[in-house]
């Protein structure tokens, strides 16, 4: 399936235009991050067509502390095109109207928040959210809707769902490239091995992407909170919460039957960890073989080089891999070195590839590697998860109808 593109849009036109500026916020502050480069490229190419440009985007959910405005995004985003972002902080009300009708060609506003309209949340179906008066009301202000929001497309709000029913919609440059990269394992097919590998702490997302992948992948490899559970499964004493902490033992509850279950059907795709590092009695970086594991005493915080070494062959002999999750706590440089060495792998070959789900790709730049060295790396979490188990984004699906 296909959606019209920016290739498709003529220029000099009013364009809303739907980002996902979504960013950790310290202390108050807003983080930079790669969604504001890779939006860049839309909104320069939108500016520079001579379009009047209208940004919409959202920042955390009311309640929470990353619940801010958006006016320092503008900031941000003003230093990754070169030129002004402005900004109102209104969405669709007098102030946003006013600011959406004194720009002229090639200029770019930011509009605040969409979730702080409460026409936003919570989600329904696109017709419901079409009548918003939120949707309603911009929708006079417009020519075209440009859906770059690859990474919220699969939540129903109305600024994803609203505006394709009304207006003609176009997918920007990071849409097209998130949907064509993540979508590749389902729709392509490559003649070779295709290698995943899976980690983070959801068990539950490991699980739905092997039980969806499994004729697809050749072999899942394994690690982080989600590995342990499965060698936890394979008889061994990890993957248990120890005093203080809650990662394990609720999800292995939740899940341990069918963790079983895709052990024993799936046993022969299944590569585990062969060794666990650990924080030893001077805090450094202890390594541990899984067979050598008699006690339940230990936290293990990633895996170790031996199991580095045995994932690395199955990469280089593969023709596509896809990461779903790091293998170990690689914010902590001594636990690192499972997720930068299967990553290392991945770029020192000329394989297919694909980084994603929650904050593994932040690895590659926080360990100096390059994104060239990899087919793609998402900016999506949720997202990338879905299109890897084959469920439906809705936003991308109505602009396919479009
Ligand atoms: C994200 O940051 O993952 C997306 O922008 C979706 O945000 P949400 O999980 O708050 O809906
Ligand atoms: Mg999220």
């Amino acid at each position: 399936m296909t959606f019209k593109t920016l290739d498709d849009l003529e220029s000099g036109q009013r364009v809303l235009v739907r980002l996902d500026l979504n960013s950790p916020v310290e202390d108050g502050e807003v983080q930079d991050n790669r969604r504001f480069d890779r939006h860049a490229t839309t909104v320069k190419e939108l500016a520079e067509d001579d379009h009047k440009v209208v940004l919409m985007a959202h920042q955390g959910r009311p309640g929470d502390d990353d619940f801010v405005s958006l006016e320092q995004h503008a900031d941000i985003l003003a230093g990754h095109i070169d030129r002004d972002v402005q900004f109102v902080a209104d969405t669709y009300g007098d102030d946003a109207l006013d600011a959406i009708r004194s720009l002229e060609g090639g200029d770019v506003l930011l509009l605040e928040n969409t979730r702080m309209v409460d026409e936003e949340l919570p989600e329904a179906d696109p017709e419901t959210k079409a009548e918003t008066e939120f949707v309603q009301t911009l929708k006079e202000e417009f020519d075209a809707y440009v859906n770059d929001a690859y990474s919220a497309a699969h939540r129903k709000h109305a600024s994803l769902v609203g505006f394709p029913l009304v207006l003609p919609s176009y997918a920007g440059r990071v849409m097209e490239s998130e949907y064509e990269a993540n979508s590749s394992i389902a729709t392509r097919e490559f003649d070779g091995d295709v290698t995943m590998v899976v980690g983070g702490t959801k068990a539950t997302d490991v699980i739905g992407v092997m039980n969806a992948l499994d004729e697809k992948v050749d072999q899942f490899l394994l690690g982080g909170i989600a590995g342990e559970l499965f060698l936890r499964a394979d008889g061994h004493d990890v993957g248990y919460d120890l005093e203080g902490m809650n990662l394990f033992d609720e999800q292995w509850e939740k899940n341990e039957e069918t963790i079983r279950n895709v052990l024993d059907e799936k046993g022969d795709q299944i590569v585990l960890a062969t060794d666990l590092a650990f924080e030893d009695e001077n805090n450094e970086r202890a390594e541990i073989p899984v067979a050598n594991i008699t006690e339940k005493d230990t936290a293990y915080l990633d895996v170790g080089s031996d199991t580095v070494a045995t994932y690395t062959p199955y990469i280089h002999d593969s023709e596509a891999v896809f990461v779903k999750g790091a293998l170990g706590l690689f914010e902590d440089e001594r636990f690192a070195t499972g997720t930068t060495g299967v990553l290392e792998a991945i770029a020192d070959t000329d394989c297919f590839s694909v980084v994603g789900g929650g904050d593994t790709s932040r690895a590659i730049e926080m360990y100096g590697m390059s994104e060239d060295d990899f087919s793609h790396v998402s900016i999506a979490g949720g997202a990338y998860i879905r299109a890897l188990t084959g469920e439906s984004l809705p936003a991308v699906e109505l602009l396919q109808e479009n």
